[in-house]
């Protein structure tokens, strides 16, 4: 073995999991972040995590709203959800520019990519800092499921989005 940056261990460690943070923006429309770093945390009670940089603009709705549904996108929209990772919602319509169908979740007012496998509908329980992210605990109140869609995971590192297989 040799000594190497955590950087290059997370393309070591590839395929890499691929969530879709969605989260209601002041206007009610939804805002769609791509985030690879989430696990599961307990499943009595439900509990999951999520890491986001400071500055990402999903990380302060999650903060201000205390809601977010963290999906795990069917291949098909390979291309929207590395979009939706490139750039901040803060000022431009993610769903919009990158023509992202989206599939309301009962009593929730955060939409959902519709091409998604899973679906963890949450509320924010606490958050830490953590380096240059804050990571997000949270306790789970539903969970969707969709096996006819096939799971997208981040490869070389964060570079490429599609299936394990
Ligand atoms: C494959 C991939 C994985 C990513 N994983 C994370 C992550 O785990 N945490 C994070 O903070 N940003 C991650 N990003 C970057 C964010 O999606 C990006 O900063 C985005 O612009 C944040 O959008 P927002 O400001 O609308 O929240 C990832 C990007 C890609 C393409």
């Amino acid at each position: 073995m040799e000594k190497i940056k955590l950087a290059k261990a997370s393309r070591l460690t590839s395929p890499n999991p691929v969530t879709v943070v969605c989260t209601e923006k002041p206007d009610g429309s939804t805002n769609l972040a791509t985030v690879s770093w989430w696990t599961y945390l307990s499943f009595n009670p439900n509990m999951i995590a999520f890491a986001m940089a400071k500055t990402s603009y999903s990380g302060e709705r999650v903060r201000e709203t205390g809601k977010v549904i963290v999906t795990v996108p069917g291949a098909e929209i390979a291309d929207a959800v590395m979009g939706c990772g490139s750039m901040t919602g803060r000022n431009t319509d993610k769903v919009g520019k990158f023509g992202i169908e989206l599939a309301s979740v009962e009593g929730s007012k955060i939409q959902i990519p519709a091409h998604s496998r899973v679906a963890i509908q949450c509320h924010m329980k606490e958050y830490h800092e953590t380096g240059d992210h804050y990571l997000y605990i949270c306790d789970v109140e539903q969970v969707y499921g969709n096996e006819a869609e096939e799971a997208l995971f981040a490869w070389n590192g964060y570079s490429q989005l599609r299936p394990a297989k």
